[in-house]
């Protein structure tokens, strides 16, 4: 958020009605206060999407996302904070200034948009040689036979490059293009004699997308026998190969609702299982998933698919990964398909329904499919093979996170290689206890993991705090008064919101959920932010008022506790005699104001 100013968001935020603006995407209804419509983040039976006009907020009951304006733009929109501001900025004809650049970043920037223009361009001449050249109707006839209707054909903008070495050449020079940005950005070729030519000769062209459905590269797949079999763009400034899902943009409305993904291997069957109405579907490009490409689907999934071809090897890095997915709540699945099949001549053959219950709905478990690749891998028939394999296979195990899952895997790998369950839940024991070297950085992880889940009680009082001033902005007067200020908030992500808001303050400027999650940029901070304005209570609550007393009494105690450890400890190394007598008296001091604030009150404590 370098260069759009405070004062700009702020006034575009208060340029919207939130409900109106959430109205244009979903129907909602008065509910008391608040409205309340079906969440367009999840899929739900009854509604518990909220927005309440007065706060200007949104909150979903059901699946807990929430935030202000510009959250819910950038997750019905998909887009970045900054783009979200823009976008509502132009719905609101209020200008932000354009960022300030060095001319080179502004050639960068030109360059980058032309080469994005020649995309578009380039896929309008090769769909239409598709579509009007003679050779253009072989080639739809092709996709016919394999299946594919005009609808499909159209909806992925699917494209013929001619046996033509100046066809898009010719165009882009007519149109006055920088064929030398042309060139570095792979749409053509350039010869030792200087001659630049079309890089796609006569192939089937399917279109790749980034994330917003504009095209920034092409996969074309040669027509008759040869190789490559496909020809893909090189990276550029527009496409990153490993950070692309082909089909993404047209997957993700579903994979949105439905809350899960189906990943196969190639274009064709991502597109036949989309005209089959599985349109969840995405696909890598041509090479092995990668994580990038994975944390474009992360924490929207509740289920994520793999079909594989039926000889596919089993312990891959992205198997690994998707590890990941599950720790996250995600369940992981690996389908496969008879021999010799990939899902696009599947689902030509018998349909998408059949695809759904046969190949989709019998789908094992990812910790079952890797356990499954493992022991193919062993002869269990011998001890050496037994014992290889269980070695193998407890480095997945190690891997699950749920006891009672761990437990059933481990019971079926007792049976298999005829080990007492008890011998093989010890080892596991010692190697998570860390006997074993190799292991126990594994495992330290895991610990560490778990150990940042819990919340430390400082971190539950800033909250409280925090969010009574949300309700109710005379808090943050009477914190003041009692000299809490934004130092003593010192947990992440509380310490950031404490600095916001005394600044806000300071600044004069308003003071609510819905004004203060614009300073972040991050959708969780607004999901965050707004879930501590939730809790509907009347603003003169007294439970509010309780506490806030016990929250402003205990976090004062506990910066005193901290400030007295760090100088206890501090004392071994201090040798002035001055310095030291002057910290032994703060140590008592503080031990005696923590007594003394104890003392007062009605003798109630937070209790947690
Ligand atoms: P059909 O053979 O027409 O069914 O196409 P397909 O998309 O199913 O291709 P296939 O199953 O042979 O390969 C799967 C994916 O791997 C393709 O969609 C491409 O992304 C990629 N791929 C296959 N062959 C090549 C190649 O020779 N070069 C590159 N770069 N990628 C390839
Ligand atoms: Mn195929």
């Amino acid at each position: 958020m370098a260069y759009i100013s405070d004062e700009v968001i702020e006034e575009i935020r208060r340029h919207f009605d939130l409900v109106e603006v959430v109205s244009f995407y979903i129907d909602l209804k008065k509910v008391g206060k608040n409205f309340v419509g079906f969440c367009p983040f999840h899929s739900e039976k009854t509604p518990s999407f909220t927005v309440s006009p007065e706060k200007q907020i949104f909150h979903c009951f059901g699946c807990q996302t929430g935030g202000n304006l510009f959250s819910f733009i950038m997750q019905m929109e998909d887009c970045s904070f900054p783009d979200a501001v823009r976008l509502l900025a132009q719905r609101a004809g209020i200008t932000v200034e354009p960022p300030p650049s060095t001319p080179a970043e502004k050639l960068k920037v030109q360059a980058r948009e032309s080469l994005q223009e020649m995309y578009s361009l380039a896929q309008k001449y090769y769909q239409a040689l598709l579509w009007r050249s003679p050779q253009g109707k072989e080639v739809l006839t092709y996709l016919q036979r394999r299946g594919l209707n005009k609808q499909s054909i159209l909806e992925f903008q699917l494209g013929y490059a001619g046996n033509n070495w100046q066809g898009l050449t010719g165009e882009l020079r007519k149109r006055g293009y920088d064929l030398q940005i042309a060139l570095t950005g792979g749409l053509l070729g350039k010869s030792s004699t200087g001659r630049y030519y079309d890089y796609f000769r006569e192939r089937l062209i399917f279109p790749i997308w980034d994330s917003r459905g504009r095209v920034v590269a092409f996969g074309g797949r040669i027509l008759g026998p040869g190789e490559p079999k496909y020809l893909n763009s090189p990276e550029s400034p527009l496409f990153n190969k490993s950070r692309t899902l082909y089909g993404f943009h047209l997957a993700l409305p579903h994979i949105r609702r439905e809350k899960k993904a189906l990943l196969v291997e190639g274009y064709m069957d991502v597109i036949l299982l989309h005209q089959h109405g599985i349109r969840e579907a995405v696909a890598p490009l041509g090479t092995a998933l990668t994580e990038k490409q994975l944390s474009l689907l992360r924490g929207r999934l509740d289920k994520i698919l793999l079909v594989f071809d039926a000889d596919e090897g089993g312990e891959t890095a992205v198997l690994r990964g998707l590890e990941l997915f599950k720790n996250e709540g995600c369940r992981v699945e690996v389908a496969q398909l008879p021999p010799g099949l990939d899902p696009a001549d599947y689902i030509k053959e018998r349909g998408g329904e059949v695809f759904r219950s046969e190949i989709m709905g019998s789908a094992r478990s990812l910790t079952d499919y890797r356990l499954h690749a493992i022991k193919k891998g062993f002869d269990l028939a011998g001890e050496e093979g037994r014992i290889g394999y269980w070695k193998e296979a407890r480095r997945v195990l190690l891997e699950i996170q749920e006891a009672l899952e761990r437990e059933e895997y481990l019971k079926k790998i007792a049976g298999e290689i005829d080990v007492a369950l008890e011998v093989l839940r010890g080892d596991l024991e010692n190697i998570k206890k860390g006997s074993f070297p190799e292991e126990r950085a594994k495992g330290k992880k895991v610990q560490a993991q778990e150990e940042r889940k819990k919340f430390s009680l400082k971190e539950l009082v800033e909250r409280e705090l925090l969010s009574c001033v949300l309700h109710n902005p005379r808090y943050l007067d009477q914190l003041k008064k009692l000299e809490i200020n934004a130092e003593k908030f010192t947990e992440e992500p509380y310490r950031e919101i404490a600095a916001t808001v005394f600044q806000l303050e300071q600044q004069g400027k308003e003071i609510s959920a819905a004004a203060l999650a614009s300073y972040f940029s991050d959708p969780e901070m607004h999901k965050l932010i707004v879930s501590m304005a939730l809790p509907d209570n009347d603003k003169e609550d007294p439970r509010v008022e309780k506490i806030f007393r016990d929250c402003s009494k205990k976090i004062r105690a506990l910066c005193w506790a901290e400030e007295r450890k760090r100088l206890i400890k501090s004392l071994q190394n201090t040798v002035s005699r001055e310095e030291l007598s002057a910290k032994l008296q703060r140590i008592r001091d503080l031990k005696k104001w923590e007594e003394e604030l104890y003392r007062s009150g009605e003798g109630e404590d937070f209790d947690v």
